[in-house]
């Protein structure tokens, strides 16, 4: 089980890693990858018959909905408007300071902000359209809405047609983390941050719930069921691409590409590097040891998937927790002050299979489970991040970085939506309140160019401890003897 530095919940005895010619499970989820065919425009899907019915959030309106910017500009699908964003003041601040003519141009920006595949003459523009998510459609555009094509796999239809099956989550996140995690072929590394790129910081629940989304569709799945898994599956899936970015980096480097850094600071706490020297006395910093000098890696995928990892029978009936050996190895090997990038790619490879198979199960769950879940499978998974979140003794926090702290943070609000909120879980509602109040992003200040979470020291970190707290006392087992 993986969990934080060995401690709390997932407390497990030190073994040796695995040797590296220890065979992996070989079980791969589909869904992953692009599909070897050519993408068709938004605008090939946009006929009143088809997905431009015009009436706003129904079905058949699919595009309608996509595009509606015009009809209000509040509550839209972000997608439409990738393209445009990259026209606006940041973005030409990110261009002057990356030496780039025209961000709207450079294929960098173009690979996440527009629909890859896509000719640029005929629709760049129309920013991350319908191939970016369900997949070029050069194959499956003329027979998707037939009969027979109901009775294929899903399998089938990502492999033999290049469709993206959406209605499964473990296809459906993999698909949102190309852009929001990266990949071999796009990422926003430190380089383009510090231009002034919003950090990539993905969370599949806070994404798809977020208020300003306009959906497109409805999900099939009733609440609770479907948060808890796509809580579930979502950290499987942010953790899996977050590795295998890792493994792409590691091989550049190890193969001494001059273009890469090693090891890349976007993968890093950014906080252990961006605080004020000489400011606050570290205190209340949490019972994980880390190596004195060594940024830690990737606490916000890493940080709250060993619950994910730990309670995924819960979710997803007939999955069996996986035991991540290569991760722990992994994240061990990582904690040097200059991990090897060879060894690093060799571990990170296995990782992945290692993920691999875990989501291909999840998968395989999903696509089969009919059954629903206790009504307070929620509670169980809150339960668990409160306590992955604080020590032993639950007198101070497991890990006081601010990237660990949400990640558990963000599972336990989407526990508490998942359950109906304040009317259904009325004494969640305080300490789920308070953390989303003392994590927030204080607002920029004049001048400043970045939003950032600077300035979370001990005192905010006290109140987070102390809401955890409060969190493991109200969602703790109400049939259980104290
Ligand atoms: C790996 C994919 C990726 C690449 C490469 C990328 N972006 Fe982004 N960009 C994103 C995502 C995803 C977001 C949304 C971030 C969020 O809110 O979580 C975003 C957000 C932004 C924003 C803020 C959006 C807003 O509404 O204010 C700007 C500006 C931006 N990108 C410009 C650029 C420019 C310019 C480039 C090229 C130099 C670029 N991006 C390259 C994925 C990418
Ligand atoms: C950011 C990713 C994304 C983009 C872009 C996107 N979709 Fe979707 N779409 C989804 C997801 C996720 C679902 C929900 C799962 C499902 O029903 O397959 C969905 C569902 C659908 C459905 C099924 C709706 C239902 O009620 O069953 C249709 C039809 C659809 N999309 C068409 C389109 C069209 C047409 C476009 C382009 C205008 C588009 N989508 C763009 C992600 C996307
Ligand atoms: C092809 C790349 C791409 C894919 C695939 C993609 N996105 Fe995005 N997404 C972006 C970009 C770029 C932005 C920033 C757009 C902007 O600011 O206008 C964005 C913005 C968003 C935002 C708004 C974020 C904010 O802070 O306001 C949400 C929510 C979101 N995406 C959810 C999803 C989900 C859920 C999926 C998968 C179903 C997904 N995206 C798939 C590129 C992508
Ligand atoms: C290993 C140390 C390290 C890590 C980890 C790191 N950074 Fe940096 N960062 C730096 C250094 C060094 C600079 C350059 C400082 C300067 O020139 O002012 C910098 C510059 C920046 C800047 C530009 C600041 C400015 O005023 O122009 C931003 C923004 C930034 N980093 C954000 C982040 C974010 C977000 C993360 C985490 C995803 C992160 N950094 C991780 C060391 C780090």
């Amino acid at each position: 089980m993986i969990g934080m530095g060995g401690s709390g919940l997932f407390k497990r005895v030190e073994i040796p890693p695995p040797p590296d010619n220890t065979p992996l499970p070989t079980a791969k989820p589909y869904g992953i990858g692009k599909p070897p065919f050519e993408a068709v425009s938004s605008v090939g899907c946009s006929s009143a018959a088809c997905h431009g019915g015009g009436k706003l959030d129904t079905k058949f309106s699919e595009y309608s909905t996509w595009a509606a910017t015009a009809f209000s500009g509040k509550l839209y699908d972000p997608h439409s408007t990738a393209y445009r964003v990259l026209f606006n003041e940041d973005s030409v601040r990110i261009g002057k300071l990356m030496g780039m003519k025209e961000p709207h141009k450079e294929a960098l920006c173009l690979k996440c902000h527009a629909t890859e595949g896509v000719k640029p003459a005929e629709a760049v523009s129309e920013g991350v359209g319908c191939a970016s998510c369900h997949g070029p459609a050069e194959k499956w555009i003329s027979v998707h809405m037939l009969p027979e094509w109901k009775a294929l796999s899903n399998q089938s239809k990502f492999t033999d047609y290049g469709f993206v099956p959406t209605k499964n989550l473990v296809a459906r996140v993999s698909n949102c983390t190309t852009c929001h995690v990266g990949d071999a072929d796009r990422e926003v590394n430190h380089d383009l941050i510090a231009a002034g790129h919003p950090r990539l910081s993905f969370e599949y629940t806070r994404y798809q719930f977020n208020p300003k989304y306009r959906h497109h569709w409805d999900e099939v799945l009733p609440q609770p069921d479907f948060e808890v898994r796509a809580w579930t599956v979502g950290q499987a899936a942010t953790l899996r691409a977050a590795i295998d970015l890792l493994r792409v980096r590691a091989e550049r480097a190890a193969g001494n590409d001059p273009k890469t850094t090693w090891p890349e600071f976007s993968g890093l706490s950014c906080f252990a590097c961006h605080q004020t020297v000489g400011g606050e006395v570290p205190s209340n910093t949490g019972t994980v040891t880390r190596p004195l000098g060594v940024p830690a890696w990737e606490l916000w995928s890493n940080s709250a998937a060993g619950v994910a990892a730990a309670l995924c029978p819960q979710a997803l009936p007939g999955t069996t927790s996986p035991d991540l050996w290569e991760l722990a190895a992994l994240r061990k090997l990582m904690q040097k002050t200059r991990p090897d990038p060879k060894a690093v790619a060799i571990r990170a490879k296995r990782a992945v299979a290692e993920l691999d198979a875990w989501l291909a199960e999840l998968q395989a769950s999903e696509d089969k489970t009919t059954t629903r879940l206790p009504a307070d499978a929620p509670r169980k998974f809150a339960h668990a991040l409160s306590i992955n979140a604080l020590s032993m003794d639950r007198t101070k926090l497991r890990d006081y970085d601010w990237d660990a702290l949400t990640a558990n943070y963000l599972g336990t609000a989407a526990m508490y939506h998942a359950s109906g909120g304040k009317e259904f879980v009325p004494k969640w509602t305080d300490p789920i309140r308070g953390l989303m109040a003392d994590l927030e992003y204080p607002p920029r200040k004049a001048g400043e160019r970045f939003d950032s979470p600077a300035g979370f020291g001990k005192t905010k970190r006290d109140l987070v401890r102390d809401r955890f707290r409060e969190l493991f006392d109200v969602t703790a087992d109400p049939g259980a003897k104290p």
